[in-house]
């Protein structure tokens, strides 16, 4: 799977079966619905992709928040800007989360949905350390991954290790067979003991 430069077949993949199908079923919409959202917080969603959970997100956040979509693919950023332009309360960054420009102790709220099993594995704990360092201290993490065999290489007790050295403690989580993704984590993580 290549997300910088996909191929024909994977732009009508996600042009389809992710932007128009599984975006909108309950796989998406229920569990994005349950966040514990006002409408007023920051939000960062991380590995954004072509907008699949930013498309629901955004409307939540309509009472003041704001959302800032993050992704190091140039192409699916660009098709989540083109999809989602006319709402003024997103934003979209292409690149690297520990590159400057994100300030630090900033967003209630990150989301990784599906895509931290795409992060390479020598960069894994230093963009987790990244993501919470984008945290306020009462912030929390909320994190959807597939994580058997079908869904590769990032096992649950990988996930805790990284937020535990991130310094992100498991407040909840729960495990689900999903079509198509096998088995999911659904991790929530909040800041511990930050001064
Ligand atoms: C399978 S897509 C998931 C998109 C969306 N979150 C969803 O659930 O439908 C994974 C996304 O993670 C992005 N990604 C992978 N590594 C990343 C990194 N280090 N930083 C930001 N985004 C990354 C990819 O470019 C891709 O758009």
């Amino acid at each position: 799977m290549s997300f910088e430069n996909p191929s024909f077949l994977e732009k009508i993949m996600e042009e389809i079966l992710e932007y128009q199908i599984l975006s909108r079923s309950p796989l998406y919409k229920a569990y994005l619905r349950k966040l514990p959202l006002k409408g007023s917080e920051k939000v960062l969603e991380f590995g954004s992709g072509g907008g699949a959970c930013s498309r629901h997100l955004v409307k939540i956040l309509s009472k003041g928040g704001k959302l800032t979509c993050i992704d190091t693919s140039e192409y699916y950023i660009s098709k989540a800007r083109q999809r989602l332009q006319k709402f003024d309360n997103i934003e979209f960054l292409n690149g690297d989360v520990r590159k400057p420009g994100i300030p630090d102790s900033s967003f209630d709220m990150v989301l990784i949905h599906f895509a931290f099993h795409h992060v390479s594995g020598h960069e894994k704990q230093d963009i987790m350390n990244s993501l919470a360092s984008k945290l306020k201290k009462s912030g929390t993490v909320f994190i959807r991954e597939p994580i058997d065999e079908k869904g590769a290489e990032l096992p649950v007790e990988e996930i805790r290790s990284l937020m535990k050295k991130a310094g992100l403690e498991e407040v909840d989580f729960g495990m689900k067979k999903i079509v198509l993704a096998g088995t999911v984590y659904e991790g929530v993580y909040k800041v511990k003991g930050r001064e």
